[in-house]
């Protein structure tokens, strides 16, 4: 059995790596739709070797489509995931639009993959800085226990999509050759203060909320909650943009309900589904965001008992924001969601 595959975004940074991972792993697409806005329409997106033109999205666009993978922002999935759904299709979206929906399982495979069964149309895919995090936490809560988590963040612009790449390379370029450097995307686009992200760190990395943090620091925590079926996990997240091009990194503080011995946590996470270990800091050896660079796995090292609470322990967390964080986990939903078919 083949699938009519949609992908709503197809010419962003996200997009692009949906179809190069339904291709590797050789998802059974019949017919892929690429779709993207107005703009895009004519021009086409390399698959399986080919060239297949890029449509417009729209709402008939979605006619005879099994499943589209949705990532071109939140407004672009609210409009066009409920006509995608009245056509038959089922939406996994990778944007913010419906992941706090009641009627929307939030799924990460490896954490609550069964949640798929659930849906109503449609499956959302956490935030990338959500899904590195609970990949990892998974395995050490199952154990020990789980009360409260401390993390910052450490983010690369591609996750703010294609101009933010193109914004901290050619204000890298302005710098080192003393030209004057402009601003236009980072920290958020739709913003009116832009500010330079070439050597520096922006600690914001979407809109603010009315308690002082910003949405994505929010996202961690209602989408961790939400994930672990557990509203009493307390979360709390300070969410910096860094000249990172590619993968995102956490400084992760979990407090257990049970003491953790380092040594069984390295096991326990090396045992686990998705995750590689990489933690020797004599040998220098930890994750970096140049590690995790087109890989699929998450990567965890520098573990360490806290100094003070012996029920408190450190990670740092590292993964490819753009497959792990997006594509990848869209994709393994896809497959998830196939696997019942069968
Ligand atoms: P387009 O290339 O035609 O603008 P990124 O996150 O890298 O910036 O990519 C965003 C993706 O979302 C692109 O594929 C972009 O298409 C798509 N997109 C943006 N606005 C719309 C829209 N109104 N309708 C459909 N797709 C859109």
């Amino acid at each position: 059995k083949t699938y009519t595959v949609a992908v709503v975004g197809a010419t962003g940074a996200v997009g692009e790596q949906m179809l190069k991972n339904l291709e590797e792993r050789s998802f059974p697409v019949g017919e892929l739709r690429p779709l993207a806005s107005a703009r895009s329409a004519g021009k086409s997106v390399r698959f399986r070797g080919e060239e297949v033109v890029v449509r417009e999205a729209t709402p008939d666009a979605f006619e005879g489509v099994d499943i589209a993978l949705f990532s071109a922002g939140g407004g672009v999935s609210l409009k066009l995931a409920p006509e995608a759904v009245k056509r038959g299709a089922v939406v996994i979206d990778n944007t913010n639009a419906f992941r706090m929906d009641p009627d929307v399982p939030l799924v990460v495979p490896e954490v609550n993959g069964h949640k798929v069964r659930e849906h109503k149309g449609i499956i959302a895919n956490p935030n990338c800085s959500t899904i590195q995090m609970v990949v990892a936490l998974k395995p050490i809560r199952d154990r020990y226990g789980l009360e409260r988590v401390i993390v910052s963040t450490y983010q690369a612009v591609s996750g703010s999509g294609w101009q933010a790449i193109e914004e901290l390379k050619r204000q890298t370029r302005a710098v080192i050759s003393g030209e004057e450097v402009s601003c236009e995307v980072l920290p958020v686009s739709k913003l009116s203060k832009h500010y330079q992200i070439a050597f520096n760190a922006i600690p914001q990395c979407d809109v603010s909320q009315e308690n002082g943090y910003t949405l994505e620091e929010m996202k961690m925590v209602r989408e961790t909650q939400k994930i672990f079926e557990d509203d009493s996990i307390r979360v709390s997240a300070t969410c910096v943009r860094i000249p990172v091009l590619r993968g995102h990194s956490e400084s992760v503080y979990a407090e257990l309900k049970e003491e953790a011995d380092p040594e069984e946590v390295r096991r326990i996470l090396a045992d686990a589904p998705g995750i590689i270990v990489q933690d020797d800091i004599d040998e220098q050896v930890y994750p970096m965001p140049l590690t995790a660079d087109g890989r699929h796995e998450v990567f965890v090292g520098r573990i360490r008992r806290d100094l003070h609470n012996p029920k408190g322990l450190h990670l740092w967390v590292v993964a490819d924001n753009l497959l792990k964080g997006a594509a990848t986990n869209a994709v393994q939903i896809a497959e998830l969601l196939i696997s019942t078919d069968r």
